[in-house]
């Protein structure tokens, strides 16, 4: 899966170029292997042009509230986000739980949310540079992990984007991303899920990389910020799939 976060960026303008993009460059089959995730305000719209172009591709909210907080100022829960053509929901990005301090208690209730929705979660983990450096890489995504033991979720994918490669231009090295990705698996598969869609690596992606990362066995799809914002790099990664 090639997941476009748009983060805070884009407009309805770009909105529209970018489907219309995608609809010139991309065969069905590979639509159906993208997920857009725009600001959700373009959520809409997005669901619009997509029948509209009659598009395969699938849309996402990059956040969620959870239904449990009734009173919640400027809150949006999923079954807004699924109301809106929001099939998946991305929690627990690292941006989210440094800027605005989410932990686990908090990302547990949006899973539990994203659930009850039956809204696919693709939930992100990833170590910071400091803890890369003192080796605490695969402590840290143990524990992030750990709250996907305690919720039922519907599909879900993990996200597994190191906090240092996130716009930095350091993309992981291919061995390292090999062997975290194992890691990654063999946690989450021993807890028996059912659901689990496998792995995605985010973190500085572009097409001049993206060939070699998907050439990894278990990496199952991209997480892409900045190279996604141009719809003709977005295709360019999605191309680079060798497993067409
Ligand atoms: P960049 O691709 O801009 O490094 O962002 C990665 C990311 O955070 C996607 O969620």
């Amino acid at each position: 899966m090639f997941i476009a976060n748009w983060k805070m960026n884009g407009s309805l303008t770009m909105l529209e170029e970018w489907l219309k993009g995608v609809g010139k460059t991309l065969n069905k089959s590979l639509q159906k292997q993208c997920l857009l995730c725009p600001p959700v305000c373009f959520l809409s719209e997005a669901s619009n042009l997509i029948s509209k172009l009659n598009l395969s591709i699938s849309l996402g909210a990059q956040n969620i509230d959870p239904s449990s907080i009734s009173s919640l100022t400027g809150g949006i829960d999923g079954s807004m986000l699924r109301s809106i053509g929001s099939e998946f929901v991305i929690i627990g990005h690292s941006e989210r739980r440094d800027i605005f301090k989410e932990g686990d208690s908090l990302l547990l209730e949006k899973l539990k949310s994203a659930s009850e929705e039956g809204l696919k979660v693709v939930f992100c983990i990833g170590e910071s540079l400091s803890e890369k450096e003192q080796n605490q890489t695969l402590n840290i995504l143990r524990q992030q992990l750990k709250i996907i033991k305690k919720v039922e979720l519907n599909e879900f994918m993990i996200a597994y984007e190191p906090v240092w490669a996130i716009g930095t231009g350091n993309t992981a090295n291919i061995d390292y991303i090999d062997k975290i990705h194992k890691e990654i698996i063999d946690e989450v598969t021993s807890y028996q899920k059912e659901g689990f869609l496998g792995i995605c690596y985010g973190g500085s992606v572009d097409s001049s990389i993206s060939k070699d990362i998907l050439s990894i066995k278990g990496v199952q799809g991209l997480l892409i910020g900045g190279a996604s914002l141009e719809c003709e790099e977005f295709c360019n990664i999605v191309l680079t799939n060798n497993r067409n």
